[in-house]
């Protein structure tokens, strides 16, 4: 009986293991079978001529010099050096959207390496990107877009002949790991497309120095902290909808990039990591499980903050608010918990910032009673007494500080002056007897 349970059991585990395996492959080539399934045009290819010819015929159809070739909804389940052999210089974009692509031969775009602008690959079944596809130095390429794969490797070194690329969509695939140095040679990345992914990992240095982004999404994978990239600059940086528990700008490096937006909503941020930071402009921290903002870091050119939705957000921690906030313009606290006491102290007390609530809020918070209004008013005053307390006090220690300074420099002053002129008597003296000498 024993025996026959303990059985049963294992089999159950390994039956268990075994669906979720197949679950999880399934989730990722998902997009691959879709496509395939939704596309009611596909041209059959595989039809009289070999598959090669055929691909070779439509291509040549469509070159002339500088044109853009477009192979899509076919069933090319591989790409080959030979389908691109002779259309080498011609071309400046090449388009195979939506085929059933899996392999791509080694170096089968080389042959085009000087003239071509753009490639399409998106739709398509590929799983790996390996350094040997592209293998000669592509000078002109800009765009390459290969979402919607199910693509779980690339090889570090992948796209380093990509001398001038500006925008590389891998969006809706399967990568997990980021490897260090795999955007490193391409200085001119503005967009680097990585939402709907998995990824979890991202190895340090995977940016070129000089780069200058305009987006990094990486929306919708499993990261649990908030990357940082040494690069010069990066406009948007895109981490929402992935697995932050921590809001924290802390994570090492000596030169991080020049951040100006982040959105890190839709997470499930509790806590928050002290520090200060003089980029980020804009910050969404919408969707989260904030509660309060006492270890909130200072970030003192911050002008808008989307801190809605956050349910059980109670305290925005109005001490040194000023301090902390000293640009913002914005607020967002809508479906917080934040109490009308505060919103009215904040309306009251920085007339700068402009903040947005529910609109039953505002009016809940009307008949919010004179009393309060009071004890409002009086916080907001004694905090301005607090202040010029502080003025006078800083002034009249400023005047005894100088006077002391004033007393400490003069004595050495006086000191060197009567040293100074004795000086000048004496070698006067000195020199006149010498020429009496002479
Ligand atoms: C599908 O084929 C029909 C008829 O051949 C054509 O009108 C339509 O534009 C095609 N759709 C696409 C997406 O190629
Ligand atoms: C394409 O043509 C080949 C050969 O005629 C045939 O075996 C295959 O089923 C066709 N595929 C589709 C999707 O029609
Ligand atoms: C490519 O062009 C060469 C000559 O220009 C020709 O001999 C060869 O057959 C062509 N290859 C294909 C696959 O069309
Ligand atoms: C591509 O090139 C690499 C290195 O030369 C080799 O290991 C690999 O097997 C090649 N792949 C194919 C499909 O030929
Ligand atoms: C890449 O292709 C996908 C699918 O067609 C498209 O939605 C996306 O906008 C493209 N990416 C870029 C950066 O153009
Ligand atoms: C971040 O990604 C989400 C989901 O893709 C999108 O709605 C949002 O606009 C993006 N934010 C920025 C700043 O690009
Ligand atoms: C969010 O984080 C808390 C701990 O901070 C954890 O208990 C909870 O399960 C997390 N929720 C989700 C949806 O990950
Ligand atoms: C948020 O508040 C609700 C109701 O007060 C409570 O049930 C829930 O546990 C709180 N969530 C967190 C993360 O503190
Ligand atoms: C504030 O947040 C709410 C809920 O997320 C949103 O609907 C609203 O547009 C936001 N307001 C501003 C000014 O961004
Ligand atoms: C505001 O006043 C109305 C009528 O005087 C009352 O029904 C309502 O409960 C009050 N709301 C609050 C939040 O006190």
């Amino acid at each position: 009986m024993q025996i026959f349970y303990s059985a049963t059991t294992t089999l159950f585990v390994l039956l268990h293991l075994f669906s979720h395996l197949i679950l999880i492959s399934a989730e990722c080539s998902s997009s691959c079978k879709e496509n395939s399934a939704n596309d009611v045009n596909r041209t059959n290819l595989s039809d009289g001529n070999s598959l090669e010819e055929a691909v070779i015929d439509a291509i040549l159809k469509q070159s002339k010099i500088n044109s853009r070739v477009e192979l899509r909804h076919f069933e090319i389940p591989k790409i080959t050096k030979n389908m691109l052999k002779n259309i080498s210089s011609v071309i400046i974009s090449i388009d195979f959207q939506s085929n059933k692509i899996t392999e791509i031969e080694n170096g089968s775009f080389d042959e085009m390496s000087k003239k071509l602008e753009k490639i399409d690959l998106m739709e398509n079944c590929l799983r790996k990107i390996t350094k040997h596809i592209f293998s000669d130095d592509f000078s002109e390429l800009q765009e390459i877009n290969l979402s919607f794969n199910a693509i779980n490797s690339i090889e570090a070194g992948s796209f380093d002949r990509f001398i001038k690329l500006s925008s590389i969509d891998l969006s809706n695939n399967c990568v997990k790991h980021l490897h260090s140095n795999l955007f490193r040679q391409n200085d001119a990345l503005r967009e680097v497309h990585l939402q709907h992914n998995e990824i979890t990992k991202i190895e340090f240095h995977v940016l070129a120095l000089k780069a200058e982004l305009n987006i990094f999404d990486l929306s919708y994978n499993n990261l649990d902290f908030i990357p940082q990239f040494k690069t010069k600059n990066i406009q948007h940086l895109n981490v929402s909808h992935n697995k932050l528990i921590r809001f924290d700008l802390n994570y090492e490096f000596s030169h991080k990039a020049h951040l100006e937006a982040l959105d890190a909503s839709h997470n499930n941020i509790s806590a928050c990591a002290k520090g200060i930071r003089k980029d980020i402009v804009r910050l969404d921290l919408s969707y989260n499980q904030i509660i309060d903002l006492s270890e909130f870091p200072v970030l003192l050119n911050l002008e808008l903050l989307q801190i809605s939705n956050n349910k059980n957000l109670s305290d925005l921690w109005l001490e040194k608010f000023d301090e902390r906030f000293s640009n913002l313009r914005i607020l967002n606290i809508s479906e917080t918990s934040i109490q009308c006491n505060e919103f009215k102290y904040l309306r009251k007390a920085f007339p700068s910032i402009s903040i947005s609530t529910e609109s039953n809020f505002v009016t809940e918070c009307r008949n919010f009673s004179s009393y309060d209004d009071h004890f409002i008013t009086k916080i907001i005053n004694s905090k301005h007494d607090e202040i010029l307390m502080q003025l006078k006090l800083n002034r009249s220690l400023l005047i005894t500080l100088l006077s002391i300074l004033t007393v400490f420099v003069s004595i050495p002053i006086v000191f060197l002056l009567r040293n100074h002129c004795f000086s000048i008597k004496h070698s006067k003296t000195e020199s006149l007897i010498e020429q009496i000498e002479l």
